[in-house]
């Protein structure tokens, strides 16, 4: 199960944290590895780090630094494991860095960066597959699989993160989208919502939650978020697409798509007036209040 031989997988953001436990997985699975991170001496390091871990077990890899987000960076990188590997198969989408802070009082450039290294950074390295497996896919069947990362913040309040949340949300709504698009040609598209204890978590407030335990389960090792990558980017996980899944410790949850829940018509047809929506919508707001901080899990 999950064998991933002859496969080229680019898994970004793979220096470190979940996307080097990631890329770790794909390599035991026997994919070959493309590591991107981005090009500054600390990260290439560690991305030149993860390719030499790889190897030591006999996989195959190789780092190709750049941003994630930037359309040149990124077409060097798929053009880097098209020219070491001849081929692409899976493109996980992982990169990125948090800016928190309300929205009281956040920049300019710290909402617009963290968007662009989110959902940009999904977008340009989900095109450059689609394109490339589109055109592929005219001589014959393809193999692809596109998985993002989005995140837990995304589903609760979040209100030190209005930034990065709107940022996973879309890419959740970008990854639908690229599943429905893209299953005539055979391609599947799923979102991972992990937590592990990484840089990222370090640097939070609540950094303290995520610590090891002392003997038993390590619940937050960002290793076990690996094993349900590995899944989706198998040949067992074909029919699995568009889906969201919640994932740490020893478990996954299935996160149901956005939906309707209740749909009123004007009982008086036509237009609503105010009067009439007010004692529509009080049926369901009164009998079903819902907090707007709702079961957040990691308080702050
Ligand atoms: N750790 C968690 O509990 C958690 C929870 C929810 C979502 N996530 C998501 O998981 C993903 C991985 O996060 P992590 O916790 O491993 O964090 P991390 O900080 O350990 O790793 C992120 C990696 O992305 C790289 N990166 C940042 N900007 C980049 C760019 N422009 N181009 C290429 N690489 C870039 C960093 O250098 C780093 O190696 C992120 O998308 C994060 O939002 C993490």
């Amino acid at each position: 199960m999950g064998d991933l031989s002859g496969k080229v997988a680019i898994v970004t953001g793979a220096g470190q944290g979940l996307g080097r436990e990631e890329a770790m997985q794909l390599a035991r699975q026997g994919a070959r590895v493309v590591i991107n991170d981005v090009d500054l001496p600390a990260a290439a390091e560690k991305a030149h780090q993860t390719v030499a871990d790889i190897k030591a077990f006999g996989g195959e890899a190789i780092a190709a630094l750049g941003d994630c987000a930037d359309t040149t960076s990124a077409g060097k990188t798929f053009k880097a494991a098209l020219d070491a590997f001849g081929d692409v198969n899976i493109m996980v989408n992982n990169a990125g860095f948090t800016r928190d802070k309300t929205i009281y009082g956040m920049t300019d450039d710290e909402f617009d960066s963290v968007v662009r290294v989110h959902l940009r950074g999904h977008f340009v390295n989900m095109r450059n597959a689609a394109q490339y497996w589109r055109e592929k896919a005219k001589a014959g069947p393809i193999y692809g699989r596109l998985i993002s990362t989005s995140s837990e913040a995304m589903l609760y309040a979040s209100p030190g993160q209005p930034n990065y949340a709107p940022a996973k949300a879309g890419i959740t709504a970008l990854s639908i989208g690229v599943a429905a698009l893209m299953q005539k040609l055979g391609v599947t598209c799923n979102v991972i919502l992990p937590r592990g204890r990484t840089a990222m978590t370090e640097s939070m407030p609540h950094a303290h939650l995520f610590a090891a335990p002392k003997e038993g389960f390590d619940v937050f090792d960002p290793a076990n978020v690996a094993p349900l990558v590995g899944y989706l980017a198998s040949p067992e996980a074909a029919h699995i697409s568009g889906e969201l899944f919640v994932v740490w410790g020893g478990q996954v949850s299935i996160v149901q798509r956005p939906r309707l829940d209740v749909s009123y018509d004007n009982p008086q047809g036509g237009k609503w007036d105010i009067d009439v929506l007010h004692q529509t919508l009080s049926d369901y707001f009164n009998e079903k209040h819902r907090p707007v901080v709702d079961g957040y899990a990691l308080p702050t």
